[in-house]
This record gives structure tokens, sequence and C-alpha cells, in this order.
């Protein structure tokens, strides 16, 4: 294992914020997680991946872990499925990468977005309608409190629209160290989102796929290696159709973009800050997006406070214009 003492966490945060954290420890095995959860205890541990999804709004005077255990495994296969079980730190867009290099699919609508497989499972990522819930079948999880091992299934996970229990009751109680994925051998490729079937070509492969779903992120999304950021900083909101209907009056257009979803209709939070003319606008460092505003990049000089009053700014906005709450689906801390 590896600790560090007062280190800065800007090579591990894609917002590139340049923070200091007490105490970083990086683990290789179970064991060693469990050695240093005992050796933390009582303090403030923050368990991280490969920051892409999290806001640091000052120095993190605690202990922030991360996973050095980074291979993946099968451990169970029928004729028409694989099971992979992949470690927490492991970085999801590889593993894609491996399982599209073997035929295998069910993850490779998920290429290119930035992460550590443990996170994926935290947050449920999703993108071009698919979601790490619909190829989860297994979580396991160590214990904070006292290091016991805890298998949850997909139900016992209750995952929602980039939401799980680890993000509500059972937050910060768990650190979950492999998840397992049940994938297919043979492929059904999902191609129904946006322009994904036409970037696809004729007879799409799981590498195809892929390929087009990396072109696509490239076209609209910042390159994190390139420019600080963490993705769509905000969840699109899930509105009621008496909502819906209001708004689609009010700007006497019905060509409002929407998705129906059970309990509601989905709004892209994009469309709603380009209404209120946020695209591309700057607060200090931190800048709305030109190319997607649904996520707000570090120009290179933004402080956490630049992105929070950005974020607060536009949330504002959309609130007085729409009366639509929208919220971050990055984790300030
Ligand atoms: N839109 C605009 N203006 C823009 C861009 C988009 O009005 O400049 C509207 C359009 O109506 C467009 C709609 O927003 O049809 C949806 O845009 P997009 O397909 O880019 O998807 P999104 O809903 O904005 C979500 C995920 C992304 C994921 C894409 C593709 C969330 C919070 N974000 O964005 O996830 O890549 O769908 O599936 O659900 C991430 O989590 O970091 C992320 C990038």
């Amino acid at each position: 294992m590896k600790i560090q003492e007062n280190i800065s966490l800007l090579p591990h945060n894609t917002f590139r914020m340049d923070v200091k954290a007490r105490v970083f420890a990086e683990y290789s095995s179970v064991e060693e997680l469990r050695a240093l959860l005992e050796r933390y205890r009582g303090e403030k541990i923050l368990h991280i991946g490969a920051g892409s999804n999290l806001l640091f709004t000052k120095d993190f005077d605690g202990v922030i872990l991360h996973s050095a255990m980074c291979r993946a495994r099968c451990v169970s296969e029928d004729n028409d499925h694989v099971w992979i079980e992949a470690d927490n730190g492991l970085v999801m867009d590889e593993l894609i990468d491996q399982l599209c290099d073997m035929g295998i699919s069910g993850l490779e609508n998920l290429s290119y977005i930035p992460g550590e497989v443990g996170a994926s499972a935290v947050q449920n990522v999703g993108a071009y309608g698919v979601e790490a819930k619909d190829v989860i079948e297994t979580v396991r999880a160590i214990a904070k409190e006292d290091g016991t091992e805890r298998v949850f299934t997909n139900a016992e996970c209750r995952y929602g629209y980039r939401d799980s229990v680890f993000k509500n009751e059972l937050q910060g109680k768990y650190v979950i160290t492999h998840v397992v994925f049940r994938l297919n051998k043979h492929f059904e490729a999902k191609l129904d989102y946006g322009n994904l079937r036409s970037e696809a070509g004729d007879n799409p492969t799981p590498t195809t796929v892929r390929n087009a779903v990396i072109g696509i992120r490239k076209q609209k999304l910042p390159e994190v290696s390139e420019i600080g950021s963490a993705g769509s900083f905000f969840k699109n909101p899930i509105v009621s159709r008496d909502t819906y209907e209001t708004l689609t009056r009010q700007i006497r257009d019905d060509r409002v973009p929407h998705y129906d979803q059970e309990g509601g209709v989905k709004i892209p939070a994009a469309w709603l800050i380009e209404q209120c003319g946020w695209k591309g606008k700057k607060v200090g460092g931190a800048q709305c997006y030109e190319k997607q505003p649904l996520v707000l990049v570090n120009t290179g000089s933004a402080t956490p406070k630049d992105i929070m009053d950005l974020a607060a700014a536009i949330c504002w906005d959309v609130k007085d214009k729409f009366g639509i709450e929208i919220s971050p689906e990055v984790n300030y801390i």
C-alpha cells in the first residue's frame, strides 16, 4: 500500500482543482483496504475513483482512499452469457476496450466515459441508451465500519437514473471492491439513441458501436486530458406531464425535446440551459461548454468557487425562466 500526506489532489480530479488532502492512501488488495479502514477508523474517509464526477470545493481534511486493484476475470459462462468480475480500480473504458476485442457485448455504449469500475456501480453511469445497471449482476463491497464483506444483488443496489442505494441510505458506508457484469456472447446492438444507428454503419459489431460512440463523444464533450471537467455537471430533470405541457405552452413550441419516462417526462438540462443563454458563458475561469452546455469546464484558472458560482447561477436562471429545478450530478466535496 502507498500512503502520502499533505498531497495535491490535482492529478486525482478531472476538474483539475488544486486542493490538498491530509492523507492519500492507495491499496492493492482487499486485505490492504481492510487494514486502511482499521487504521483510519473514526476519521473522515472518502473513497474516490478517477475523480471524474466530483468537485473538490476546498482542501480535504481527511483520508482519501483509492484502489490500485485493476484486473478483470471471467467467473462463469453459459451458451449466451459471460460473467466478468472486475476490480473497482479498473478503468471502465479499458475493460470495455478488451471486451469489444473479444466480441463480448453489453457495455460498448458506455465507451469513453471517464471513470473506474467501482464508481460506475455507485452512480449507475449511463450513455446512449444503456446504463451500468442493465448489465450489473452483483456488487461486492466492504463495510467501512467493521470490514465485513457483503454481496449486493442488482435489486439490492436499487438503481435509478444516476442513482443507487450507495448514494442514499448506504452513502459512505461501503467500499465497492468488485462488480460482476453479465455480458453477452451474441451481439444485439442498442442503437436507438440519437444518431448512433447511422454512425455505427451496417452490420455493427461491438467494436464499430464502440468507435461510433467514441466519435460522437469526441465531437460533443471535452477531452478530460485537455480540458478540466467532470462530464455532465447536471442531471436531466424529470418533470410531471403537467409541467411539460405548461412548458410547451410557455415557449409556444411543441418541439421541446423530451423523453417519456416512468413517472414523468425527462427534459434535457442542456436544452433548458441553452434557452437561458448560458452556452459558452463564463464566471471567472469556469465556463458553460459551448458544444454541450450540460458540461461545465475549467478553462485553466477556475477556482472551486468559480464553478460553484456558475452552477448556482445556471440553476437559478433555469428555475426562474421555466420553474424547473435542475440539480448537480457532480458530488461537491
Ligand atoms: N441539447 C441542446 N443543446 C446542446 C446539446 C444538447 O439543446 O447544445 C439537447 C438536445 O435536445 C439533445 C438533448 O439535449 O437532443 C440531449 O443531448 P445529449 O444526447 O448530448 O445527451 P444529454 O441528455 O445532454 C446524457 C448524459 C451524458 C451522455 C448522453 C448520451 C446525463 C446527465 N448526461 O446527456 O452523460 O453522454 O446523455 O447518452 O444524463 C456524463 O454523465 O458525464 C455524460 C456525458
